[in-house]
C-alpha cells in the first residue's frame, strides 16, 4: 500500500472543501462526484472569487487562459455562475489529489454539462478530456411539448493523458442489441459498453435502495470504478449521498474515502456499509 494512503477506509462527515485540503497530495486513484446543482446559490454566493487570484498558485492548470474563458462562460447564466464558484475549488482539490494514473468522473446533467465541459477543458487542458458518458433511463413522467429528458452526463478527465489507467477488459458487458448479426461466441460473451449507457435508475421498490433521494445505480458505478482503477486502489467520492461509491468499490476490492456534510447521508451509508460488511472509520 503507498505510505500516503489511509490504512481503513473511510466516512467523513463535513463539509467537503475543508477535508479534501488536509488530504495527501496523489493520493488517489479514482474521483466520482455527483454534486447537487442547487448547492452554489445557498452557501457559497460572493465568497469564492477569491480563487480567481490564486489562478497564479494553479499548478498545471491554465492559469490566465482558463481565467479568460471562465469569465465568458459564467456571463450567461447567473445560477450556473453559482454552481461553478461552488465546485470549482473543489475541483481543484480533486485535481491535486489524483495521481498520474488518475482519472475524475464528473456526474452532471444536461442543465449544466456543456458550461461544465467548456470549463473543464481549460482547467484541466483539452487534452485531458477522455469521454462524455451518456447515461440514459426511462422513468417518470414525460413531457409533451419538447423531447424528454432522460439523460445524465458523465464528463471523464484524466490527470496525464500519456500515463491514465483505464481496463476495459474488466468492464461488466452488456447483451447485444441485434444478437442475430453477431457470432453465438459474441452474444454469450456480451458487447463492451459504448459511451451510451442504457441502466434503470433505482428502483423505488428494487433492494438496492436506501432511501435516499438521489441515490444513483450501482450499475453505473461497477463500470467506473472497474474501467479506472484496480484492486486495491483507492476511490474517492466528496458528494458521497447514499454511499453507491463506497458499496461499490468495497465489493470490487477498493478502498474509498467518502465524505458528506448531510447528517442523513452519514446515518444511510453507515447503515448500508454495516449491512454489507464493511469494514470503515468515521470521521467527524
Ligand atoms: C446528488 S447527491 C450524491 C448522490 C450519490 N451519488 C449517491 O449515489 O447516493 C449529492 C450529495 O452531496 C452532498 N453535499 C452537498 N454539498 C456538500 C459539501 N459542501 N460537502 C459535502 N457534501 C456535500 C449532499 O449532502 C448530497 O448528499
Amino acid at each position: 500500500m503507498p505510505s500516503n494512503q489511509p490504512k481503513t477506509n473511510q466516512l467523513h462527515f463535513g463539509d467537503n472543501l475543508g477535508i479534501l485540503r488536509k488530504l495527501p497530495s496523489e493520493s488517489v486513484q479514482l474521483i466520482y462526484i455527483d454534486p447537487p446543482f442547487n448547492t452554489g446559490r445557498t452557501q457559497t454566493r460572493g465568497t469564492t472569487t477569491t480563487t480567481r487570484t490564486d489562478a497564479g498558485n494553479r499548478v498545471g492548470f491554465k492559469g490566465k487562459r482558463y481565467d479568460v474563458v471562465r469569465e465568458t462562460v459564467l456571463s450567461y447564466d447567473d445560477e450556473f455562475e453559482d454552481f461553478w464558484s461552488f465546485l470549482e475549488p473543489r475541483l481543484e482539490e480533486a485535481w491535486r489529489l489524483l495521481n498520474e494514473t488518475g482519472t475524475l468522473y464528473l456526474h452532471l446533467d444536461y442543465r449544466e454539462a456543456h458550461y461544465a465541459k467548456v470549463l473543464l477543458d481549460a482547467l484541466f487542458g483539452r487534452e485531458c478530456f477522455l469521454n462524455e458518458i451518456i447515461w440514459a433511463y426511462d422513468y417518470g413522467g414525460k413531457s409533451k411539448n419538447k423531447w424528454p429528458s432522460k439523460h445524465d452526463t458523465i464528463l471523464v478527465y484524466v490527470k496525464n493523458p500519456a500515463k491514465y489507467f483505464f481496463n476495459s477488459s474488466e468492464v461488466d458487458r452488456e447483451p447485444y442489441m441485434a444478437p442475430g448479426l453477431v457470432t453465438p461466441e459474441k452474444v454469450e460473451k456480451g458487447k463492451l459498453p459504448t459511451d451510451v449507457w442504457w441502466h434503470t435508475i433505482v428502483s423505488p421498490t428494487g433492494k438496492e435502495k436506501t432511501g435516499y433521494p438521489t441515490q444513483k445505480p450501482k450499475g453505473i458505478l461497477r463500470r467506473v470504478i472497474q474501467a479506472s482503477s484496480e484492486p486495491g486502489d483507492l476511490v474517492l467520492d466528496f458528494f458521497a449521498g447514499s454511499g453507491t461509491t463506497g458499496a461499490v468499490a468495497a465489493e470490487l476490492g477498493r478502498k474509498f474515502i467518502l465524505i458528506d456534510q448531510n447528517p442523513e447521508s452519514i446515518g444511510v451509508i453507515s447503515k448500508r456499509l454495516n449491512d454489507a460488511g464493511v469494514e470503515f472509520e468515521l470521521k467527524s
